[in-house]
């Protein structure tokens, strides 16, 4: 596998982009910069997740002009990337110079990010930036105290420039996202190849009386030593009744025999996710209760992998799941036929039980995209996630799978790891 990723990914992204903005438009971008800890101590570093899909570049004070109208060529994209400091390369390393840049983006204009503002203003006053597209992160469920670097240059730029229009580069970029290039498909593939490597060393060793984070300890050091960046969300590794817990990220509690661990884990490699989620009995057998919770959960997840196909929606994958996992239910004993019929019809009996969404994207973020009703269309990622939550007996199950869309049968990203009861049991006799 290779370690960079090719550039032709992000010159096709911003070709792509550059075709969908209206004439006379400049699109300008921000890196992101690195959030403080405490004293000179910052957490690790993560790229913007547009602004690398569109420049492969993962420093901080970088910007990125593209002006695809402009007359002179060579000012039609425009990478800014820190100028070289002697105190900064002798305390934190070598720093990127513009051959790099180059290589790296793509992109063969490349300017000292000091220079951003004056090159944006030649090119804001040339007459060929009527519209400037600016780039917000869009995602319903976002909510941030703190003003990110995007907002701030939102602001900037719109005080800089009070009389241009304005547009907005994310439901461009969130269209163009959601279908994946074969570059990004491999890289996700790959993603999910040491996820599941992971897993499976999780099968070998996960035994009564561990804590969740010796689990966890052996997922981050396969995860390590196949060069993924980390996580690509918080793990969860949760034994028993903690896996109700549907965030449960502590990770800090003992296993014990004859109860389920849950883990929903996944890296993220060159800053691509997966997502991964399987539940296994912590010595090794189901017993006959979590048997036939599992295989109701199963049973539903193969029913509902068949709706991932062009055409089918998120939500309509969220409503059969509903559905079918009510029919479970009842076999189950969680409720009766007759319960159902007298249920109030806004607060369902299944969702006691079942209480999340079985679908997102997958892709820069891990929540890629939650659009419940945009259709599917080839080249698309998406996670498969039913389960059960049975709190009053300490059962948490969720099976997750990565599916990308075909013009047929979906590619499940996960194929040939352990998912069936046998082949569980069969992983952890070994
Ligand atoms: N791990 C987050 C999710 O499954 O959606
Ligand atoms: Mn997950
Ligand atoms: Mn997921």
């Amino acid at each position: 596998m290779q370690t960079t990723l090719p550039n032709r990914l992000f010159i096709r992204n911003r070709a792509n982009l550059a075709a969908q903005l209206p004439p006379k438009s400049i699109a300008v971008f921000t890196a992101n910069e690195p959030m403080p800890r405490n004293g000179d101590e910052f957490y690790p570093f993560r790229q913007q997740s547009d602004f690398f899909y569109l420049t492969g570049i993962n420093e901080e004070n970088a910007f990125l002009i593209l002006a695809p109208d402009y007359p002179d060529e060579r000012l039609r994209e425009i990478l800014f990337i820190e100028p070289y400091d002697e105190v900064k390369a002798t305390w934190q390393g070598e720093m990127l110079d513009a051959q790099q840049a180059t290589g790296i983006s793509g992109v063969k204009t490349v300017q000292g990010s000091d220079a951003f503002w004056m090159t944006l203003n030649d090119i804001v006053y040339s007459g060929y930036g009527d519209t400037i597209f600016l780039n917000s992160y869009e995602y319903p469920k976002y909510e941030c105290a703190v003003e990110t670097i995007q907002q701030r240059f939102v602001k900037d730029v719109k005080q800089r420039y009070p009389m241009h229009r304005y547009g907005r580069t994310a439901p461009i970029l969130n269209a163009l996202r959601m279908i994946k290039s074969e570059d990004e498909i491999a890289i996700t593939r790959h993603a999910c190849d040491i996820t599941s490597k992971a897993f499976r060393r999780c099968l070998e060793t996960v035994k009564p009386d561990l804590y969740e984070y010796e689990v966890q300890a052996e997922i981050e050091y396969i995860f390590k030593q196949n060069n993924a960046t980390g996580h690509a969300y918080a793990p969860i590794i949760a034994g028993g009744r903690n896996a109700c817990c549907l965030h449960y990220s502590k990770n800090q509690s003992q296993l014990h025999d004859g109860d389920l661990l849950l883990f929903d884990i996944g890296c993220e490699y060159k800053n691509y996710s997966s997502d991964l989620s399987r539940t296994i009995p912590v010595n090794g057998k189901f017993t006959e209760r979590q048997k036939q919770c599992y295989n109701a959960v199963l049973r539903v997840m193969k029913e509902i992998t068949q709706l991932y196909r062009p055409g089918g929606c998120i939500n309509e994958i969220n409503e059969t799941t509903h559905r079918l996992m009510e029919r479970e239910m009842i076999q189950l004993g969680l409720f009766t036929e007759e319960d159902v019929k007298r249920q109030d019809p806004n607060k369902p009996l299944e969702r006691k039980y079942l209480m999340h969404g079985m679908s997102h994207h997958i892709g820069l973020d891990v929540h890629d995209s939650i659009d419940k009703f945009k259709r599917f269309e080839p080249g698309m990622i998406l996670t498969c996630e039913p389960g059960i939550y049975i709190r009053e007996e300490g059962i948490g199950i969720r099976i997750e799978n990565d599916l990308l869309i075909t013009e047929g049968e979906p590619v499940n990203l996960f194929e040939g790891l352990p998912i069936e009861i046998g082949e569980i049991e069969a992983a952890m006799q070994r």
